[in-house]
């Protein structure tokens, strides 16, 4: 038997739905005896119960059943954990409902009846499958070598920084205070500090504190006990139990209540939760990542967050700065983008004109990489020719109705009928202006030497431009 990354098929829990009793207990006893946790469900409404309460790694359904059928446990399997795997049994000769099942996320399918020997095989593969998805480490290393961290681009010295504080940060255990702007990266830095970690192959699991009121917050990090309060119909377990040896996201935990602060730091003390409505504490073994764009010291002196808990979260603290303030990420992402976006959606895009770049350079980007991210999307899926150019670009970005950064020159079109010489000096002009007389960043921008950019300079008579950070006059 080949050694999967999790150690032990312990570590692995399947769910087997079929009503069928029988044949649900003869699969979970075979799966059981080659070192698996199983669970079984006696109907496609076990199933989704389960789902709800218990952690699974993989289901295997069978897809005809009465009342849900394994269709319906599919989707919701594949809503509620993204990362799930699904293998569905079919017992009728017609294949269609098998390929319709893999259409809608299922990773492969069993005919019955089955045979124990093929039933471990495929299992063993699906293992393996999810394993390499969940460290993901392959997807992102060619891109990692030239400039990032496990998928996070940016060769700007900010981003250096936090890749240098990922590397040493990453493998241990300790909590991580992540802040910055919405669409900076917080959740994909927390990802990266994941699966760079020994945790990697069991559950990283977000919880978003902003979106929840207080009693649902609380029961949903901590799980609760059957009827602790109106509606909690079945003991359920929280997030912190899921979580258990993998790694928890409190995004935006700026937003959480005060009295959950409170309960969320005896949990960090003593390494036990106990679910509401219960005083049996469950140990955990959770690593705690945490972020906000809020300014959490600010909280604390007005008393909306607590110092004690500030002190210990903010141990290591990773600050992502705004897109803008990173010029030279934002190039690197955009190529990047275009390239992504290309792919997914079949289309052949070459590059991007420089007075297109310029724009996007330019612009001041208040959602940060995300509105990079969805404007690269929406020009490559919209554009007529392979080489992206300024009427391909997001109309507000084009006429800077948000202020944009410093002109980033009037375009190509405006400089028709210009000397070249003079159109150079346009160019450098507006480069400069654009990144704040920044001479290194716009020698880069304009890619050519420093020294070259000075001798132009000095040439043209722009001497003064950028030597005191002014834009152009
Ligand atoms: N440095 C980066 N390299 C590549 N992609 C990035 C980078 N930073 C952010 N992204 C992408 O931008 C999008 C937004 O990132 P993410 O969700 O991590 O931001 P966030 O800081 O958590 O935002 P919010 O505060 O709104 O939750 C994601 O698609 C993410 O993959
Ligand atoms: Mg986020």
């Amino acid at each position: 038997m080949t050694q999967t990354a999790r150690d032990e098929h312990g570590d692995v829990t399947l769910l087997v739905v079929d009503d069928d009793a029988q044949h649900a207990e003869t699969i979970s006893e075979s799966l059981r005896r080659s070192g698996y946790r199983t669970l079984v469900a006696g109907s496609g409404k076990a199933a989704l119960e389960a789902l709800e309460g218990d952690h699974v790694d993989i289901v295997l359904t069978d897809l005809v059943m009465r009342d849900v059928d394994g269709m319906e446990v599919l989707t919701t399997a594949r809503r509620l954990h993204p990362d799930i795997e699904v293998v569905v049994m079919t017992g009728y000769a017609s294949v269609e409902g098998a390929v319709e099942a893999m259409k809608k996320g299922a990773s492969t399918y069993l005919k019955k009846p089955l045979n124990i020997q093929e039933l471990r095989a495929v299992v063993e593969k699906v293992v393996e499958k999810q394993n390499l998805s969940r460290s993901n480490l392959y997807l992102h290393q060619e891109l990692d070598r030239k400039y990032g961290f496990s998928g996070i681009l940016g060769n700007s010295e900010p981003m250096q920084k936090v890749f240098t504080t990922l590397q040493s940060v990453a493998p241990t255990s300790a909590t991580v205070l992540i802040v910055g702007e919405s669409g900076t990266g917080k959740e994909l830095v927390a990802k990266a500090i994941h699966r760079n970690s020994p945790r990697r192959n069991h559950h990283f699991i977000p919880i978003n504190c902003t979106a929840m009121p207080e009693g649902l917050i609380e029961s949903e990090l901590f799980g609760h006990e059957k009827g602790s309060f109106t509606g909690a119909l079945g003991a359920r377990k929280g997030r912190f139990e899921f979580a258990n040896h993998g790694t928890l996201l409190l995004d935006e935990i700026g937003d959480m209540p005060l009295s959950t602060q409170a309960k969320l730091l005896r949990v960090l003390e003593e390494r036990c939760v106990y679910r509401v409505g219960s005083n049996v504490p469950i140990p955990v073994d959770v690593r705690l990542l945490a972020s906000t764009n809020r300014h959490l010291e600010e909280l604390t002196r007005e008393g909306k967050f607590r110092e004690d808990l500030y002190y210990r979260l903010r141990v290591v603290t990773i600050n992502l700065p705004p897109l803008r303030t990173r010029q030279s990420d934002i190039a690197i992402l955009i190529d990047h983008f275009i390239r992504e976006f290309a792919q997914q959606h079949g289309r052949r895009i070459e590059g991007i004109t420089p007075a297109a770049r310029a724009l996007l350079l330019g612009w001041r980007w208040p959602g940060n990489v995300r509105e990079l991210r969805n404007s690269i999307e929406a020009m490559v899926v919209l554009a007529r020719d392979p080489i992206l150019d300024v009427k391909d670009v997001p109309e507000e970005i084009q006429q800077r109705r948000d202020g944009g950064g410093a002109p980033a020159g009037g375009g190509v079109p405006s400089m028709v009928g210009m000397k070249l010489e003079q159109a150079e000096v346009e160019l450098i002009r507006a480069t400069l202006a654009m990144v704040k007389g920044n001479r290194e960043e716009a020698a880069r921008i304009l890619g050519i030497g420093e020294r070259t950019l000075y001798r132009k300079l000095k040439e043209y008579g722009l001497g003064e431009i950028g030597k005191d950070g002014g834009g152009a006059p």
